[in-house]
């Protein structure tokens, strides 16, 4: 659906959902692989226990939503914690797992996921996804950064092609911190969370909003402000994360078919 409707680039990461993401995609664009850029991330990795469960998933899932376990409720012994790893050996071996599960022989954008500044500013990783791309396995590389201060440090090293930042009515601060300098190094920059991550969404009530953000009065005024020109809040924070020219492509966290049919009706 979303590549009938104009969609072409597609933001995945080995970590989400222990590898099913990329492979969801890997088997979507099997067949259409020209037609779609795949941005995929890597640095983050699993302790053996949480590849085990990875593994078996598919056999557990019907029983945990059977049995309607949410995975915040799961034991830690069960989830188990993740850790980082940027060393150029661990790199390149998530890589050629990334291009396996993505069934590819090359990935159009390879990020650093998340990197603290004391990484993003060492020169190891650069210098192994260069070898990588001279190999001709990734066709680019760049950095999806926590916060708009570190998107600002990586912008500042220099050597990327690209960097994402949190960019939305909610957390504009990468305007300023970040797009001119981007803009002026001739880096990309791809914009995330312009729904605030879900926060942006109307059916949360004001006693839910205080539970969930400390942002929740400029959400309420943002709400208000919508309503008084008659367009929804999401539709405001869309038209918003796309005005900037800096902005090369906006990423939407979608979840269902109805979450695309709306975001084509916004932008309409
Ligand atoms: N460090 C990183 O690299 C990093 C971190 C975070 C995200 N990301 C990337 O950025 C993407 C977007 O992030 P995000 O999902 O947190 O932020 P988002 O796009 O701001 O928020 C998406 C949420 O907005 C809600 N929503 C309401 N109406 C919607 C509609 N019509 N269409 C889409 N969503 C609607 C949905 O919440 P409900 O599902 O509750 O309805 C959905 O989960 C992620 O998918 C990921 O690729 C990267």
């Amino acid at each position: 659906m979303c590549l009938e409707a104009g969609i072409n680039l597609y933001d995945t990461a080995d970590m989400y959902s222990q590898g099913e993401s990329e492979q969801l995609i890997g088997a979507a664009f099997r067949d259409q692989r020209d037609k779609v850029f795949i941005a995929t991330k890597g640095g983050y990795c699993l302790p053996g226990r949480r590849k085990m469960i990875a593994r078996i998933k598919p056999l557990v899932r019907p029983l945990v939503k059977a049995m309607g376990l949410k995975r915040e409720r799961l034991p830690a012994s069960v989830s188990g914690s993740i850790s980082q790893n940027f060393e150029p050996g661990y790199l390149q071996s998530a890589v050629e797992a990334s291009l396996r599960r993505l069934r590819t022989d090359y990935i159009d954008l390879y990020q650093l996921h998340s990197p603290p500044p004391s990484v993003i500013l060492r020169d190891d990783w650069c210098e192994a996804l260069q070898l990588m791309k001279d190999q001709g396995k990734i066709r680019a590389f760049g950095i999806a950064a926590d916060s708009p201060a570190d998107a600002a440090t990586a912008v500042s090293r220099g050597g990327i092609s690209s960097v994402q930042v949190p960019f939305g009515l909610l957390d504009p601060e990468a305007l300023t911190e970040v797009f001119p300098s981007a803009s002026a190094s001739g880096i990309g920059v791809i914009a995330r969370g312009c729904f605030g991550g879900g926060l942006l969404k109307e059916t949360l009530s004001p006693e839910e909003l205080k539970a969930k953000t400390e942002k929740w009065e400029r959400i309420l005024t943002l709400r208000a402000e919508a309503q008084q020109k008659g367009k929804p809040v999401l539709q405001a924070a869309l038209r918003y994360s796309l005005q900037p020219s800096e902005v090369s492509v906006t990423i939407l966290g979608m979840h269902t078919p109805q979450h695309l049919r709306d975001i084509l009706r916004m932008l309409a």
